[in-house]
């Protein structure tokens, strides 16, 4: 199954929150559901699954080893407790959550184990986040050719990291945006508020919009309904050239996430 270019991403989201935000997202047609062994909440959205009725080969299931468990000893023990916490036989995206360390030392460590991963049916396919091309590049002389299959990254309106973008599609890499509307704030845009008046839908929209049209899957999170339904909506817009014009403008190197442990960004 080819990844979904609409996800419910689920960061933040802890305990009764996370299972009724997820349950909310499948009720309201949401098949790809993304998450981690960080956030804490696998159990809650493997439950929240569960309860859904939502037959397994309809989903996408994307969870992210934590960097904790990159040893050898640890990464494939952690992997089948994710399964047992989201109740599932497989997931079908599993993630490198960061480059760590940073330059990407032990890199041939937990690659190996993360190819292991998909050879013992764990996974569907495999991919990472947070690298940049150098990182790329290099991850790319470990594994077998073309099954580095996703990178997650940060990308919005005021992020939209072109350079990282082009080399992905050049070499074949499916590029998952996360933070789409960089937690609310792209959202009070002046811009794609006008754009979003124009065709009488929510700035969301002409976001998840933007990001569909260049190819790119999107994973915003939400706890309520109702921006569930709207962001769901948004697979439905279609931009005019002239607006992805102009949202190409808004790049401003706005990035949200920048932890201590971070690579050197493009
Ligand atoms: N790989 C990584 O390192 C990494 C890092 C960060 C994030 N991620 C992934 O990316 C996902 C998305 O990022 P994020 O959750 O941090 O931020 P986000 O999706 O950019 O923004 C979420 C915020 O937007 C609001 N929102 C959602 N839909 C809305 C709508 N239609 N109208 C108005 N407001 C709306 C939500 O509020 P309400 O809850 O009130 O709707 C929430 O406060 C994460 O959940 C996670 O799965 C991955």
């Amino acid at each position: 199954m080819e990844m979904p270019n609409l996800g419910m991403g689920t960061f933040r989201l802890e305990g009764e929150e996370a299972y009724n935000s997820v349950k909310m997202a499948l009720d309201e047609g949401f098949r790809h559901i993304d998450t981690a062994q960080m956030y804490g909440n696998e159990a809650e959205v493997g439950k929240a699954i569960a309860d859904s009725g939502v037959a397994r080969e309809e989903l996408y299931v994307t969870t992210k080893v934590n960097m904790k468990n990159f040893e050898q000893k640890d990464f494939l023990p952690s992997v089948k407790v994710s399964l047992e916490k989201l109740k599932l036989d497989y997931v079908d995206m599993l993630l490198i959550h960061w480059p760590s360390p940073a330059n990407g030392d032990n890199m041939d460590v937990y690659l190996g184990e993360l190819m292991k991963a998909k050879e013992n049916g764990l996974t569907k396919s495999i991919g990472v986040s947070n690298f940049t091309i150098g990182l790329l590049e290099k991850a790319q002389t470990i594994l077998p050719t073309g099954v580095l299959a996703n990178n997650q990254v940060e990308v919005h309106p005021y992020l939209q990291n072109n350079k990282l973008r082009s080399y992905c599609n050049q070499v074949g890499i499916h590029v998952t945006a996360y933070m789409p509307f960089a937690v609310g704030k792209v959202l009070k845009d002046e811009t794609l508020k006008a754009i979003a008046e124009k065709h009488e839908v929510s700035a969301a929209q002409v976001v998840i919009a933007w990001a569909q049209q260049q190819g790119i899957t999107v994973i915003p999170s939400s706890t309520k309904r109702e921006n569930l339904q709207d962001n769901f909506a948004g697979a439905n817009l279609s931009l005019e050239s002239k607006d992805m014009a102009k949202i190409a403008e808004l790049e401003r190197g706005g990035r949200q996430v920048d932890p201590d442990f971070a690579p050197e960004w493009d």
